[in-house]
Formats: structure tokens, C-alpha cells, sequence
């Protein structure tokens, strides 16, 4: 979604915000803006489209200021416009201010605004917050106003505002929306995604909701909204630049689905206890007695980690026996789930700032029950909010459609399975075999990535299919969902994701010679049934492609096209029929021309509802 950069500090602001804007393009945006406070002056510059056409607006104008704010929007009041991108000022121009979030009472605000004599130059709700400020800066400080102006505004937000009338000043605050200072030497940064200041900054603040935080020549304050000074956390950020550029590959999501050999041995490393079969979960550690207690889980989440968290249930299920439930996090919220005092909430969540997802942890909270994350970016507000949790360690995933955070979220929760069921009855053996072949997984992943030539001339083949069907059973049926959902979101090809069982109920109806099924049909539990299934698809006249496991010649006679990957356990299965997934969308993308790494209409965070 809407990205904010601010800086603060030595250097030329401008160069600086340009980049921090272009280490943001992967959130999705339609237009961009900037303010420099130069000389005590404003000077804003807006334009619709690529932060280089901003670029290209502010050339020839290298700033001297080395205090500025800047804004990549995703239009949700008002179409994307120059008028409507930010900076938005107030009727004087003296008040710059970018916002990320939704301000609800915006429409009450702006009569009365509007009563007194207030004129608005664009449709978003983000422009009353300047105006708001302009009112209160009337009898206050720049300051008190900007404190007094988010007392009145009910939503979410993260703002960063400068002014003329303080213009050594940076004023910024959140509720509900993710914003994080930087500290380098002798200056200071603001972004609301953590991934615009690696390699400017070792050490971040993440900032709480209801905080505000002042910057100036002094350094930075924290406080809360009734001048109360807060004491922070300085953390020490460990991602480093290298991890977020795109090292050679055409595109960010290229990169990363050949990066989840290594993501996926970094969610395991130090976790394994091979010879006691066990899993040692340092983020579980307070809460260990009170996960024993736990006799049913509900997993919250959405989108691609919602397709993890259906993973998750087959494994703690079958592993460490206790009942669990997965449920989208933006329908848990709004009804009225029974949760008992033994019951265990996971929000699982690549970003960690999900809006959906956080809401869902705050209403389980509410009710006394035990929550813990599976959470990528570390300091994040899910991370924050939750009783304890486990890291992925994925490092930083810039193509919005998710990849190796996926694989990673699946060896965390085969690790909870694991250490779960140590805790109840899992036996050594089964534990040493679970453990052993975890650690086998990353060179099984290799093996599957070297079938990406084979899976770059499969979408040659199919790249003109106009609607794709993917099937899979058991631990291989979230894939589906997953398979669909990848190619939807980048190659914009309709597609479905069914249990392979569920077709005779009704979808079968739609097979014919047009359809193109993906079938995930390895040598598990559930092998004879998938091959039946892919017999009642293949006699109606479709074609499908068959994800099996090595050896299977039967499978390669009988699909259109076969892709056999390593034999590994029935649980870990979807971790490597994943890979060719993601390939296939990925490639099918590529032939149809389109913007991978920043997908029409979608946003890597989902921080509003
Ligand atoms: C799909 C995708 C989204 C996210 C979803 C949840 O490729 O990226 O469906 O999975 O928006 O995001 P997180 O995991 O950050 O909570």
C-alpha cells in the first residue's frame, strides 16, 4: 500500500527520499509526491505514475534541503491525480503532510472545516489532516496542534508532517498503520516499511500506536498524545541491502523463489534437535507450560498466508493432536468466535502489519486467549502484539506476490507441529524422521529449482490458456488455493483452486477440451485417489499437468505434462510442490508481458481494510 519516507539530517533529502520512494515501488502506487523544507520554505512536487517521472519533475532542481518528506500513494479516496497524490498541504501552503491509512471522520471534518472557511484542492481524506493542523496551530505550537489534530481524527494513520512555521521540526505518528524512525549518524529517518532504510540505518524505533514522535536539531522524542515521554527500544536492524536488491534476476520474485533453498534453511537453523526429535523455539519459551494446556488452535491470516495456515492445520493435526481451525482474519474479526481458555490463536503474516490479521489478534486478545505469531518482518506490529512467536527469518520479500515467505511459514509451522507434539505424545522416532528430513529439504528444493527451464517452456505452451484449474488433495490442497492465487495475481489469468475430491460435486461440469488442470499428485496417502480424479479430468478432454513425485513413470504416461520432484514426507510435500508453482505463474507473467514485481491493483501490505 501507500509508502512514506521522511529524512531528516546531513545530507541532500531529495536524493535520499527519490530512493527511499524507489525501495518502496514494490508496495504497489499509482502517483508520488515530495516536500522540501528549503530556506524555512515549502517547496512540493507531486506527479501521477513512476517515482521516475517524479524524478524527472524535480530535475534540475537539486535540493539544498536536508529535511523533507515524501509519499508514494495507491489511491483509495479520490482517483490517482496529481491533485490527490501527496504531499497535501493546508490553505496556506505553510503545512505539508503524508499519511498512510483511512481517516473515517473525514467527512464530519471537512463540513465544519469547510464552515470555517477551509477550501480543498483535492478528494482524499489525507488533505483535512493538513487542514486540521492549520486550525489548531491557530492558538497552538506546531507541536500542540499536531497532538491536538490526531486527538480529533478516528481511523488509521501514520503521518509525517513539516511546517514552515518550525522548520527545523519533523512531526510523526501512527495508529493501526505501521511507521518506523531510523537512526544513523547525525540523522534520522522515517518510513513506514522498514525494508526504504536498509543499509541507511543499524538501529530502528519502532513506533507504538498512540505515539507521536518529535525530530529536530536535537535528536528524536517520543511521546504519547498527552506529552508523556516514552521510553524506546533502539533495535539493531540485521537485513542488509544486498538481501533487498535484485542481485541479477530480471525480477524480485525470480529472486526469491530461487532464494528458498537458503529462506527456508534459515527457518530451521538452530531450531532442530535432530537425535531427540524435538524443536527448540527460543520465542516459545515463556510460554511453554501454557502451550501445554492448549486443546484447540484457531489460525488467523490472510491471502497466501492463509494458504500456509491451512498447511498448518493437516500438520498439527496429524502431529501434534490438537483440533485446529484456519480462518480468514478479515471474517474472524466481525463474528463471534468461542474461544476458550485453552485455546491458542496464531496470526500468521508475512508483513505483520496486516490490518485483518492484527485486528483478529487484537479481538483474541480481548477475550484472555493465549496469541502467537508466525511473522516474517521482525519489530512488527503483529509481532509486537502478540504473546510470543517465531520468527521466519525469510529476510526482507519485495515481490508482493509471496513466495519464500510462504515456504518459510511451512517450516515454522512443521517446527510448532514438531515441538507440540514432543510436548504431547509424538514418539522419538517419528520426531528424529520429521527432524532429519526437514534438514534434507533444502537440497531437495534445489532439485526442484532446476526444473525451471522445463517450466519456462511449459508456460511458452499454455501461455494463451484462458482459465486455469488446480486441483490437489490432502497437505497438497492449499497448494492449489496457493497455485490459483499466484497466477491470478500476476498473470491476471482467472483460475481455481478445488479439492481434487470436490469435483465430481459440482466443477466437473465445467471440464472440457479447454480446460488446463495443474494437478499435485505425489506418492502419498492419498496417490490412488488423485490418479482416479486425474482420470475422470483427462477422459472429458482437458489437459493437465501433473506435479508427482520422482519415479513415477505412470503419472508421466497418463498427464499431458509430468514435473516429478523428490519423495519427501506426505507433510513436507507442499513445501516443494510450491516451487513449481510459483515458476509456472511466474513464467506465464513473463510471456504475457506484465509487471511482476508490482501487479495491477494489489499492494504488498494490506494495512486498511
Ligand atoms: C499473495 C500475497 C497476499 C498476502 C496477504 C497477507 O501473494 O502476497 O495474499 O499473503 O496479503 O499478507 P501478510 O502475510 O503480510 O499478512
Amino acid at each position: 500500500m501507500c509508502g512514506i519516507v521522511g529524512y531528516f539530517g546531513k545530507r541532500s533529502a531529495q536524493e535520499f527520499l527519490l530512493e527511499g520512494l524507489r525501495r518502496l515501488e514494490y508496495r504497489g502506487y499509482d502517483s508520488a509526491g515530495i516536500a522540501l523544507v528549503e530556506k524555512g520554505k515549502l517547496r512540493v512536487t507531486r506527479s501521477v505514475g513512476k517515482v521516475s517521472v517524479l524524478e524527472d519533475r524535480l530535475s534540475g532542481k537539486v535540493g539544498t534541503s536536508m529535511i523533507g518528506i515524501a509519499h508514494t500513494r495507491w489511491a483509495t479516496h479520490g482517483k490517482p491525480s496529481e491533485k490527490n497524490a501527496h504531499p497535501h498541504t493546508d490553505c496556506t501552503k505553510r503545512v505539508a503532510v503524508v499519511h498512510n491509512g483511512i481517516i473515517e471522520n473525514y467527512r464530519e471534518l471537512k463540513e465544519t472545516l469547510e464552515q470555517q472557511g477551509h477550501v480543498f484542492r483535492s478528494e482524499t481524506d489525507t488533505e483535512i489532516i493538513a487542514h486540521v493542523l492549520e486550525e489548531e496551530m491557530k492558538t497552538n505550537t506546531f507541536e500542540g496542534a499536531f497532538a491536538q489534530t490526531l486527538k480529533r481524527l478516528r481511523g488509521a494513520y501514520a503521518i509525517v508532517a513539516v511546517s514552515e512555521s518550525s522548520p527545523n521540526v519533523m512531526l510523526a505518528a501512527r495508529l493501526s498503520s505501521p511507521l518506523v524512525l531510523g537512526i544513523g549518524e547525525g540523522e534520522m529517518f522515517l518510513a513506514s516499511d522498514v525494508s526504504a532504510l536498509v543499509g541507511d540505518v543499524k538501529r530502528v524505533v519502532y513506533l507504538d500506536d498512540g505515539e507521536m514522535v518529535v525530530l529536530d536539531v536535537e535528536g528524536y522524542v517520543v511521546k504519547t498524545l498527552a506529552n508523556k515521554r516514552q521510553k524506546k527500544e533502539e533495535v539493531t536492524l540485521e537485513w542488509d541491502r544486498s538481501k533487498a536488491e535484485r542481485g541479477g534476476f530480471p525480477h524480485f520474485m525470480l529472486k526469491e523463489i530461487f532464494e528458498q533453498p537458503k529462506s527456508f534453511a534459515d527457518a530451521l537453523r538452530g531450531r532442530l534437535i535432530p537425535e531427540e526429535g524435538h524443536a527448540r523455539l527460543g520465542g516459545l519459551k515463556a510460554i511453554e507450560k501454557r502451550l501445554r494446556t492448549i486443546d484447540r488452535i484457531i489460525i488467523v491470516s490472510c491471502g497466501t498466508s492463509y494458504h500456509s495456515g491451512l498447511v498448518g492445520e493437516y500438520m498439527l493435526e496429524e502431529y501434534a493432536g490438537i483440533p485446529t481451525e484456519v480462518e480468514m482474519a478479515s471474517e474472524f474479526r466481525y463474528r463471534k468466535p468461542l474461544l476458550g481458555k485453552k485455546t491458542l490463536v496464531i496470526a500468521i503474516s508475512q508483513s505483520g502489519e496486516t490490518a485483518d490479521t492484527l485486528a483478529a489478534i487484537r479481538e483474541a486478545k480481548e477475550k484472555g486467549v493465549l496469541t502467537i505469531g508466525i511473522v516474517n518482518v521482525v519489530g512488527s506490529s503483529i509481532s509486537r502484539e502478540t504473546d510470543a512467536g517465531v520468527y521466519c527469518h525469510a529476510g526482507p520479500e519485495i515481490s508482493v506476490a509471496s513466495t519464500k515467505a510462504f515456504t518459510s511459514q511451512l517450516a515454522i509451522l512443521a517446527l510448532l507441529s514438531l515441538y507440540l507434539g514432543r510436548q504431547r505424545g509424538l514418539s522419538l522416532v517419528l520426531g528424529q524422521r520429521i527432524a532429519k528430513e526437514l534438514l534434507l529439504l533444502p537440497q531437495y528444493m534445489e532439485r526442484v529449482l532446476e526444473h525451471a527451464p522445463i517450466i519456462k517452456k511449459l508456460a511458452k505452451k499454455y501461455a494463451k490458456q484462458s482459465h486455469y484449474l488446480y486441483l490437489g488433495r490432502k497437505y497438497n490442497y492449499p497448494n492449489a488455493l496457493e497455485g490459483a492465487l499466484k497466477i491470478k495475481e500476476i498473470a491476471y489469468v482467472p483460475a481455481q483452486g478445488y479439492p481434487t475430491g470436490e469435483m465430481k460435486h459440482g466443477p466437473i461440469a465445467l471440464i472440457d477440451s479447454s480446460v488446463m488442470a495443474i494437478m499435485m499428485v505425489p506418492r502419498d496417502s492419498v496417490y490412488e485417489k488423485n490418479m482416479s480424479g486425474m482420470q475422470e479430468i483427462l477422459a472429458r478432454g482437458s489437459r493437465v499437468i501433473a506435479i508427482g513425485t520422482e519415479g513415477d513413470t505412470e503419472l508421466s504416461q497418463q498427464a499431458t505434462d509430468t514435473l516429478l520432484l523428490p519423495k519427501t514426507l506426505e507433510m513436507l510435500s507442499p513445501i516443494l510442490s510450491a516451487i513449481p508453482l510459483q515458476l509456472f505463474a511466474y513464467y506465464i507473467a513473463v510471456e504475457r508481458g506484465y509487471d511482476i514485481d508490482q501487479p495491477r491493483n494489489l499492494a504488498k501490505s494490506v494495512t486498511v481494510e
